[in-house]
Protein backbone atom coordinates (compact mmCIF):
# COMPACT_ATOMS: atom_id res chain seq x y z
CA UNK A 1 0.00 0.00 0.00
CA UNK A 2 1.11 3.37 -1.13
CA UNK A 3 2.27 5.56 2.75
CA UNK A 4 -0.31 8.52 1.55
CA UNK A 5 -3.20 5.78 2.12
CA UNK A 6 -2.19 4.34 5.40
CA UNK A 7 -3.61 7.31 7.08
CA UNK A 8 -6.60 6.88 5.39
CA UNK A 9 -6.55 3.32 6.48
CA UNK A 10 -6.12 4.06 10.09
CA UNK A 11 -8.54 6.48 9.84
CA UNK A 12 -11.19 4.38 8.49
CA UNK A 13 -10.52 1.89 10.96
CA UNK A 14 -10.78 4.14 13.60
CA UNK A 15 -14.31 5.63 12.10
CA UNK A 16 -15.30 2.35 12.49
CA UNK A 17 -14.66 1.31 15.86
CA UNK A 18 -15.49 5.00 17.75
CA UNK A 19 -18.45 6.33 15.12
CA UNK A 20 -20.14 2.99 13.93
CA UNK A 21 -19.24 4.17 10.61
CA UNK A 22 -18.42 1.48 8.16
CA UNK A 23 -15.53 2.83 5.57
CA UNK A 24 -12.37 1.35 3.81
CA UNK A 25 -9.35 3.45 2.61
CA UNK A 26 -11.37 3.70 -0.63
CA UNK A 27 -14.66 5.89 1.27
CA UNK A 28 -11.78 8.39 2.71
CA UNK A 29 -10.13 11.53 1.51
CA UNK A 30 -7.97 13.57 3.28
CA UNK A 31 -7.99 17.16 3.04
CA UNK A 32 -6.28 20.83 4.06
CA UNK A 33 -9.21 21.07 6.54
CA UNK A 34 -13.09 20.03 6.77
CA UNK A 35 -13.85 23.74 4.58
CA UNK A 36 -11.44 21.81 1.55
CA UNK A 37 -13.24 19.33 2.18
CA UNK A 38 -17.10 20.80 1.84
CA UNK A 39 -15.46 22.04 -1.51
CA UNK A 40 -14.24 19.54 -2.87
CA UNK A 41 -17.46 17.50 -2.35
CA UNK A 42 -19.68 20.64 -3.83
CA UNK A 43 -17.35 21.17 -6.59
CA UNK A 44 -17.71 16.95 -7.25
CA UNK A 45 -21.50 16.99 -6.84
CA UNK A 46 -23.11 20.27 -8.01
CA UNK A 47 -24.02 21.63 -11.23
CA UNK A 48 -24.19 24.90 -12.19
CA UNK A 49 -28.29 25.46 -12.28
CA UNK A 50 -28.81 22.90 -9.36
CA UNK A 51 -30.92 22.79 -6.64
CA UNK A 52 -29.73 22.68 -3.49
CA UNK A 53 -30.83 22.48 0.27
CA UNK A 54 -29.60 24.23 3.00
CA UNK A 55 -30.53 24.48 6.72
CA UNK A 56 -31.66 27.76 7.73
CA UNK A 57 -29.46 28.79 9.39
CA UNK A 58 -26.33 27.01 8.08
CA UNK A 59 -22.66 27.26 8.56
CA UNK A 60 -22.26 30.46 6.43
CA UNK A 61 -19.51 29.08 3.93
CA UNK A 62 -21.72 26.57 3.08
CA UNK A 63 -23.92 29.04 0.87
CA UNK A 64 -21.10 30.81 0.11
CA UNK A 65 -19.81 28.25 -1.45
CA UNK A 66 -22.88 26.97 -3.58
CA UNK A 67 -23.43 30.43 -4.70
CA UNK A 68 -20.19 30.49 -6.58
CA UNK A 69 -20.67 26.77 -7.83
CA UNK A 70 -23.73 28.51 -9.46
CA UNK A 71 -26.18 26.30 -6.99
CA UNK A 72 -29.72 27.65 -6.89
CA UNK A 73 -30.40 27.79 -2.60
CA UNK A 74 -33.31 26.01 -0.96
CA UNK A 75 -33.47 26.82 2.57
CA UNK A 76 -35.15 24.49 4.89
CA UNK A 77 -35.89 25.87 8.89
CA UNK A 78 -34.30 24.81 11.53
CA UNK A 79 -36.81 24.05 14.66
CA UNK A 80 -36.31 22.79 18.03
CA UNK A 81 -37.90 20.11 18.88
CA UNK A 82 -39.62 19.56 22.76
CA UNK A 83 -36.87 18.15 23.93
CA UNK A 84 -34.84 20.48 22.71
CA UNK A 85 -32.86 19.31 19.98
CA UNK A 86 -32.55 20.46 16.60
CA UNK A 87 -35.35 19.44 13.84
CA UNK A 88 -35.30 20.43 10.01
CA UNK A 89 -39.40 21.49 9.20
CA UNK A 90 -40.07 18.16 7.53
CA UNK A 91 -42.56 19.40 4.83
CA UNK A 92 -40.23 21.88 3.19
CA UNK A 93 -37.75 19.14 3.58
CA UNK A 94 -39.52 16.93 1.49
CA UNK A 95 -40.63 19.44 -1.04
CA UNK A 96 -36.79 20.71 -1.53
CA UNK A 97 -35.72 17.30 -1.82
CA UNK A 98 -37.52 16.20 -4.80
CA UNK A 99 -35.54 18.57 -6.25
CA UNK A 100 -31.70 17.64 -5.49
CA UNK A 101 -29.04 17.03 -2.84
CA UNK A 102 -29.03 18.92 1.00
CA UNK A 103 -26.37 20.11 3.13
CA UNK A 104 -26.49 20.22 6.97
CA UNK A 105 -24.05 20.66 9.73
CA UNK A 106 -24.79 18.57 12.61
CA UNK A 107 -24.28 20.22 14.91
CA UNK A 108 -25.52 22.87 13.10
CA UNK A 109 -23.23 26.03 13.22
CA UNK A 110 -24.17 28.95 14.76
CA UNK A 111 -26.80 27.37 16.89
CA UNK A 112 -24.77 24.49 17.93
CA UNK A 113 -28.47 22.61 17.69
CA UNK A 114 -27.94 18.53 17.12
CA UNK A 115 -30.62 16.89 15.10
CA UNK A 116 -32.01 14.31 16.88
CA UNK A 117 -33.43 10.87 15.68
CA UNK A 118 -36.23 11.67 14.00
CA UNK A 119 -34.78 14.24 11.89
CA UNK A 120 -32.12 11.97 10.52
CA UNK A 121 -34.12 9.08 10.27
CA UNK A 122 -35.93 11.34 7.96
CA UNK A 123 -33.78 12.41 5.74
CA UNK A 124 -32.51 9.06 5.43
CA UNK A 125 -35.87 8.13 4.14
CA UNK A 126 -36.79 11.24 1.83
CA UNK A 127 -32.76 10.90 0.53
CA UNK A 128 -34.08 7.43 -0.57
CA UNK A 129 -37.20 7.95 -1.55
CA UNK A 130 -35.93 10.77 -3.89
CA UNK A 131 -32.54 9.33 -4.96
CA UNK A 132 -30.60 12.27 -3.44
CA UNK A 133 -27.34 13.26 -2.00
CA UNK A 134 -26.82 14.09 1.12
CA UNK A 135 -23.69 15.78 2.67
CA UNK A 136 -23.17 16.00 6.61
CA UNK A 137 -20.58 19.02 7.99
CA UNK A 138 -19.88 16.52 11.56
CA UNK A 139 -17.36 18.90 12.20
CA UNK A 140 -18.30 19.56 15.91
CA UNK A 141 -19.77 16.08 16.25
CA UNK A 142 -18.14 14.95 19.31
CA UNK A 143 -18.37 18.13 21.19
CA UNK A 144 -21.74 16.86 22.82
CA UNK A 145 -22.50 17.46 26.86
CA UNK A 146 -24.55 15.98 29.07
CA UNK A 147 -25.01 12.56 27.56
CA UNK A 148 -26.73 13.34 24.31
CA UNK A 149 -27.10 10.94 21.85
CA UNK A 150 -25.04 11.88 18.22
CA UNK A 151 -26.92 10.10 15.30
CA UNK A 152 -24.36 9.49 12.21
CA UNK A 153 -26.43 9.69 9.05
CA UNK A 154 -24.28 7.60 7.06
CA UNK A 155 -24.69 4.45 9.82
CA UNK A 156 -28.38 4.51 8.99
CA UNK A 157 -29.44 1.74 6.88
CA UNK A 158 -29.07 2.40 2.94
CA UNK A 159 -27.40 5.93 3.37
CA UNK A 160 -24.01 4.83 3.21
CA UNK A 161 -23.71 4.98 -0.29
CA UNK A 162 -25.64 8.67 -0.43
CA UNK A 163 -24.04 10.17 2.35
CA UNK A 164 -20.63 12.53 2.30
CA UNK A 165 -19.79 12.98 6.04
CA UNK A 166 -17.23 15.94 6.95
CA UNK A 167 -15.07 15.50 9.55
CA UNK A 168 -12.22 16.49 11.50
CA UNK A 169 -9.65 17.47 14.24
CA UNK A 170 -10.47 21.39 13.67
CA UNK A 171 -12.43 22.01 16.94
CA UNK A 172 -12.36 18.62 18.75
CA UNK A 173 -8.49 18.23 19.15
CA UNK A 174 -7.74 22.61 18.49
CA UNK A 175 -5.53 21.38 15.95
CA UNK A 176 -7.03 24.06 13.13
CA UNK A 177 -3.76 25.16 12.44
CA UNK A 178 -2.40 21.81 11.12
CA UNK A 179 -5.47 22.32 7.88
CA UNK A 180 -6.31 18.69 8.29
CA UNK A 181 -10.27 16.95 7.40
CA UNK A 182 -11.74 14.04 6.51
CA UNK A 183 -14.30 13.68 4.27
CA UNK A 184 -16.41 9.84 4.00
CA UNK A 185 -17.97 9.35 1.13
CA UNK A 186 -18.92 6.03 -1.95
CA UNK A 187 -15.89 5.00 -3.65
CA UNK A 188 -17.15 6.55 -6.78
CA UNK A 189 -17.58 9.71 -5.43
CA UNK A 190 -13.97 9.94 -3.81
CA UNK A 191 -12.75 9.10 -7.50
CA UNK A 192 -14.53 12.19 -8.24
CA UNK A 193 -13.48 14.80 -5.58
CA UNK A 194 -9.89 12.93 -6.19
CA UNK A 195 -10.79 14.30 -9.70
CA UNK A 196 -11.43 17.79 -7.90
CA UNK A 197 -8.56 17.56 -5.59
CA UNK A 198 -6.09 17.11 -8.45
CA UNK A 199 -6.60 20.56 -9.89
CA UNK A 200 -6.97 22.25 -6.52
CA UNK A 201 -4.82 21.16 -3.52
CA UNK A 202 -3.26 17.83 -4.39
CA UNK A 203 -3.09 16.68 -0.51
CA UNK A 204 -3.26 17.47 3.00
CA UNK A 205 0.00 18.41 4.09
CA UNK A 206 2.15 15.59 5.11
CA UNK A 207 2.85 16.47 8.60
CA UNK A 208 -1.10 16.67 9.11
CA UNK A 209 -1.64 13.16 7.70
CA UNK A 210 0.14 11.61 10.05
CA UNK A 211 -1.45 12.67 12.88
CA UNK A 212 -4.64 11.15 11.94
CA UNK A 213 -3.55 7.45 12.73
CA UNK A 214 -3.65 8.28 16.36
CA UNK A 215 -6.79 10.05 15.83
CA UNK A 216 -10.02 8.84 17.52
CA UNK A 217 -8.17 5.98 18.28
CA UNK A 218 -7.94 6.76 21.44
CA UNK A 219 -11.27 8.23 22.73
CA UNK A 220 -10.92 9.76 25.89
CA UNK A 221 -7.46 11.33 25.03
CA UNK A 222 -8.57 12.72 21.63
CA UNK A 223 -11.31 14.75 23.71
CA UNK A 224 -10.58 18.31 24.39
CA UNK A 225 -13.97 18.18 26.19
CA UNK A 226 -13.52 17.11 29.87
CA UNK A 227 -12.80 13.62 30.27
CA UNK A 228 -16.50 12.21 31.52
CA UNK A 229 -18.33 13.96 28.73
CA UNK A 230 -15.98 12.19 26.55
CA UNK A 231 -16.22 9.01 28.01
CA UNK A 232 -20.20 9.19 27.86
CA UNK A 233 -20.15 10.57 24.06
CA UNK A 234 -18.45 7.05 23.28
CA UNK A 235 -20.44 5.42 25.36
CA UNK A 236 -23.42 6.80 23.28
CA UNK A 237 -21.75 7.26 20.07
CA UNK A 238 -20.97 3.34 19.71
CA UNK A 239 -23.93 1.88 21.90
CA UNK A 240 -26.70 3.61 19.42
CA UNK A 241 -24.97 2.24 16.06
CA UNK A 242 -24.10 -1.38 17.73
CA UNK A 243 -27.08 -3.45 16.06
CA UNK A 244 -26.55 -1.20 12.74
CA UNK A 245 -26.19 -3.10 9.57
CA UNK A 246 -22.44 -2.84 8.72
CA UNK A 247 -21.30 -3.62 5.34
CA UNK A 248 -19.34 -6.57 4.91
C1 LIG B 1 -19.34 23.86 10.34
C2 LIG B 1 -17.92 24.09 9.91
N1 LIG B 1 -17.44 23.38 8.89
C3 LIG B 1 -16.19 23.53 8.45
C4 LIG B 1 -15.32 24.45 9.04
C5 LIG B 1 -13.91 24.54 8.55
O1 LIG B 1 -13.03 23.92 9.47
P1 LIG B 1 -11.58 23.33 9.09
O2 LIG B 1 -11.34 23.61 7.66
O3 LIG B 1 -10.62 24.01 10.00
O4 LIG B 1 -11.65 21.85 9.37
C6 LIG B 1 -15.77 25.22 10.11
C7 LIG B 1 -14.90 26.21 10.75
O5 LIG B 1 -15.26 27.00 11.58
C8 LIG B 1 -17.11 25.04 10.57
O6 LIG B 1 -17.60 25.74 11.59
Amino acid sequence: MPVMRMPAKAVAGNLGATFGLNAGPENVLLTPGSQAGLYTALSAIVEQGDDVILADPEYLSSERMLHYLGARVTRVPLLRDPTGLARLDFAALEAAMKCGPALLSNPNNPTGGIHGEETIRTIAKLAQRYDVLVLVDQLYCRLLYGGTMFHHLAAVEGMEDRTVTLLGPSKTESLSGYRVGVAVAPAHLVNRMENVFSISALRAPAYAQHILPRWLATQTTSQTTSPSASTSTTTCATSRFADSPRRS
